[in-house]
């Protein structure tokens, strides 16, 4: 290989080290749906980024000592969502991170707000028989204990995808190689974050 032209994986830890830089202090904020894939996609992706990853589903159960299905069970959801934004306003802090995020969390204004402040918004947009199959294999989500799931995820997804747009980037999640979906995010944030605005006519000569 010749010294003037960079391999491909000079050119990505470049592309890297470039979106680490541009983040600063801020976090990447991965929102969605249950079975998108946040926490998969949002742990790869740190890795790629030499970045922390934290859960913040994880990191309401270590707070509260009990898993979410029983915090809903014992003291409802209104009380799981104070928790939630309380937890989330406190990751924001303390540098760049992946934070994965609960499928509820970005529907609170005040959440959203913070977000906005602090950090960059990717959402994994992915389609109800995605959802579908892949919530199908765990049964800790206490929003989807109904006798219609289907319907229920169909109901979220209405009540959720307008808000849910209003992130900085959206990625679309499928049955793919996690791989492909974290190339994915890393060009978004690459383009995001570290592409010069192209001139104005007014700044062209
Ligand atoms: C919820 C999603 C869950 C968890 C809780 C409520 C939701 O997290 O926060 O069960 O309202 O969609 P995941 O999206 O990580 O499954």
């Amino acid at each position: 290989m010749s010294d003037s032209a960079p391999s491909a994986a000079a050119a990505r830890s470049q592309q890297e080290a470039e979106i680490v830089a541009a983040l600063g202090e801020r976090p990447v904020v991965l929102i969605g749906m249950m079975g998108a894939g946040k926490s998969t996609v949002g742990r790869r992706l740190a890795l790629r980024l030499g970045l922390p990853f934290l859960d913040a589903d994880t990191e309401i159960e270590q707070a509260a000592a009990m898993t979410i299905p029983e915090i809903f069970e014992t003291h409802g959801e209104p009380h799981f969502r104070d928790g939630e934004a309380r937890v989330i306003a406190r990751l924001l802090d303390g540098g760049a991170k992946i934070l994965a995020t609960g499928g509820g969390a970005f529907m609170r204004e005040e959440t959203r707000a913070r977000i906005r402040d602090k950090a960059i918004s990717m959402w994994l947009e992915a389609e109800a028989d995605v959802i579908l199959r892949r919530v199908k294999r765990r049964a800790d989500r206490p929003l989807l204990q109904t006798a219609d799931p289907a319907g229920t995820i169909a109901r979220l997804i209405g009540e959720r995808y307008p808000v849910y747009r209003g992130a900085d980037l959206t990625i679309a999640s499928r049955d793919v190689p996690h791989e492909k979906i974290v190339d994915e995010c890393v060009a978004a944030l690459h383009d995001y974050l570290c592409s010069a605005p192209a001139p104005t006519l007014s700044e062209t000569p």
